[in-house]
């Protein structure tokens, strides 16, 4: 039998209608039977490496201090109150990948990734506040998050030693986390998490796209469509004597609309899937005797149905197939294991464009 996958034990609608991105939700015992698959000593293990992404983050008589790695051994042996955060660690170690499962009811390519960060008694990293929806499941030991006011750029941060932490923190409530409890805060809320005892904490990332990324994808994509020889229209804007130079409200209303009326007539909507899978984690050469697959971890794939089509994007490129690979598709991207072969036979051309933007690896 299957084991089943992990899910945190919540009510996903009443979130969905109440919660997400408008209001922080605590989730206690979210995942009652979990244990957290890393320890501290995993995790300096993975600051060691070179190719991990982490910080460390002391604090001294009221100093902050933050330094980027990999690390040696010997820096986790101080006397200051640290914490140690390791990005993407879903990258390094199936079992935290596995936690994508528990939030599968969000849009998959929202989710940007799992941080792990490793507190000594009294550490953290400081009040502020993310632009980014996150859950925070705390893995070991306890930890008190005090939430705050909403924030915005406008909210004045001060720089320690790096850290841009917010000027003033008013609390508006706080909890302390134990083991499986989550705490999902919305982007622009005010956290501060303090470590009662030494803890692990696993932070589930939601990835939002820039708006000036989308539209400057969707305007360089109908500008390479356009007749370039297209000129403005008047219509009706020009309707009566006018008063000399003046541009009226209807002439830029006019050109307004002629704008809008192009951008949505030559728009194909690729641009989001273009944008939102780019900068993926890109997987090893597939062996040409790969069985089984499945998503690589890091690596970015969506997909949308388009009339009898279905667009794919993967790491940033796109491919178009029919409608009748979406399952195949729908188990890649739920992080599922699919049968290569049967892939391959279903659509050749299909498997060739993920493999070449190496999304797939072999299991
Ligand atoms: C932490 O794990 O210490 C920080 C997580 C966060 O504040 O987003
Ligand atoms: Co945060």
């Amino acid at each position: 039998m299957l084991p089943e996958p992990l899910t945190f034990q919540f009510d996903e609608k009443v979130f969905l209608k109440d919660y997400w991105q408008r209001a922080p939700l605590l989730i206690r015992n979210a995942l009652p039977d979990w244990r957290s698959p890393l320890t501290p000593e995993d995790l300096a293990g993975l600051a060691l490496e070179e190719d991990a992404d982490s910080r460390l983050i002391g604090l001294a008589n009221g100093a902050w201090q933050l330094s980027e790695g990999p690390f040696t051994g010997s820096e986790f042996d101080r006397p200051d109150v640290w914490t140690l955060l390791v990005n993407a660690v879903d990258q390094w170690v199936p079992a935290v990948s596995e936690l994508r499962q528990c939030l599968r009811f969000l849009p998959n390519w929202r989710f940007d990734d799992v941080m792990v960060s490793y507190a000594v008694e009294g550490g953290g990293v400081g009040p502020h506040f993310d632009r980014y929806d996150v859950f925070l499941l705390q893995g070991s030991g306890s930890r008190l998050w005090r939430l705050g006011n909403w924030c915005d750029e406008d909210t004045p941060r001060i720089d320690h030693g790096g850290l841009n932490l917010l000027e003033q923190f008013e609390t508006t409530e706080e909890h302390v986390l134990n083991p499986g409890d989550v705490l999902y805060v919305p982007p622009g809320m005010a956290h501060w998490g303090v470590a009662q005892t030494d803890c692990l904490t696993y932070s589930l990332g939601f990835r939002a796209p820039r708006i000036t990324e989308l539209m400057a994808r969707w305007v360089d994509t109908v500008l390479e469509r356009i007749n370039p020889d297209l000129l403005l229209e008047d219509k009706a804007s020009v309707c009566g004597p006018a008063r000399a130079g003046e541009i009226t409200g209807a002439h830029l209303e006019n050109a307004r609309q002629a704008i809008l009326n192009t951008l949505l007539s030559l728009d194909d909507g690729a641009w989001l899937g273009q944008v939102v899978t780019e900068s993926g984690e890109h997987a090893e050469p597939l062996s040409p005797l790969a069985r089984r697959v499945r998503l690589q971890e890091g690596a970015r794939l969506a997909w949308d149905s388009v009339g009898s089509d279905c667009r794919v994007f993967a790491n940033g490129e796109q491919h178009l197939t029919g409608t009748a690979l979406q399952p195949f598709l729908e188990q890649l991207c739920g992080n599922e294991i699919v049968d290569y072969p049967a892939l391959c036979a279903a659509d050749a051309e299909l498997c060739s464009f993920l493999i070449s933007n190496g999304v797939l690896r072999g299991v």
